[in-house]
C-alpha cells in the first residue's frame, strides 16, 4: 500500500513549487491537469481487489468498484497476459474536455497525450527507485478498457502494469 500511493503520489500527486506555489509531481500544458490516475489492484498488502480512483488534491483512493478485474483489463488489452500477472495496473486516463476547452484540437491530437507521457514518466522512475518493475501498453481496445473501468468522461491513455522483477 505504501509503494501504491507512492506510485501514484509520482505520477500525479500534488506538490509545492518553491516559487509558483501549489502544483503537481508532473506537469501540464496551461495547468489544466486533464491526467486521471486509476488503480486495478489485485493483490496488493492492505488494500481490497478493486478498481480505485486516485484524488490527487487529498492523496486518497476511492474505491469504484469492488473485485479482482485483471484477466477483463487483460482481454481489453489483446490478451497481454502479464497484466494479469502483475498484483497491480495503473491506468493513465485523459479527460481531453478540461484541455480542449482552452486550446481547442490542440488539447486532444497533443497536450493531453504529453501530459500523460509526464506522468508515465515519473510512474517509471518512482517503479524503479522502489525496485519494482512496469512497462507502458499502448495496445488494448479503448471502448472495453472504459467499460472494465466505468469509464465515461476520461479516455485510457496508457496501461502500466506493476509487479515484482523476476530474479
Ligand atoms: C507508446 C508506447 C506503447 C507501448 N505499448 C506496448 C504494449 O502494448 N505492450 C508491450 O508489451 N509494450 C509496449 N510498449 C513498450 C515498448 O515495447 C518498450 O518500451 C520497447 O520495447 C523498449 O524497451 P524498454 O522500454 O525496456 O527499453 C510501449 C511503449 C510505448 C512508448
Amino acid at each position: 500500500m505504501q509503494q501504491v500511493a507512492q506510485l501514484l503520489w509520482a505520477g500525479n500527486g500534488s506538490a509545492v513549487d518553491a516559487v509558483s506555489g501549489p502544483t503537481r509531481t508532473a506537469p501540464s500544458a496551461g495547468g489544466l491537469y486533464p491526467v486521471e490516475l486509476y488503480l486495478v489492484a489485485g493483490n496488493v498488502e492492505e488494500l481490497k481487489a478493486g478498481i480505485y480512483s486516485y484524488d490527487s488534491s487529498t492523496h486518497t483512493l476511492e474505491m469504484m468498484q469492488e473485485g479482482d478485474v485483471r484477466s477483463e483489463l487483460t482481454r481489453a488489452a489483446l490478451g497481454q497476459y502479464f497484466i494479469e500477472e502483475a498484483p497491480m495496473t495503473i491506468v493513465i486516463a485523459g479527460v481531453y474536455e478540461r484541455t480542449t476547452r482552452k486550446y481547442g484540437d490542440r488539447g486532444r491530437e497533443r497536450y493531453v497525450k504529453m501530459d500523460a507521457g509526464h506522468a508515465a514518466e515519473n510512474i517509471f522512475l518512482q517503479v524503479t527507485a522502489l525496485e519494482l518493475g512496469t512497462t507502458t501498453v499502448g495496445a488494448f481496445r479503448d471502448r472495453d478498457v472504459k467499460q472494465v473501468l466505468g469509464l465515461r468522461k476520461a479516455e485510457p491513455l496508457y496501461i502500466m502494469p506493476v509487479g515484482k522483477p523476476e530474479g
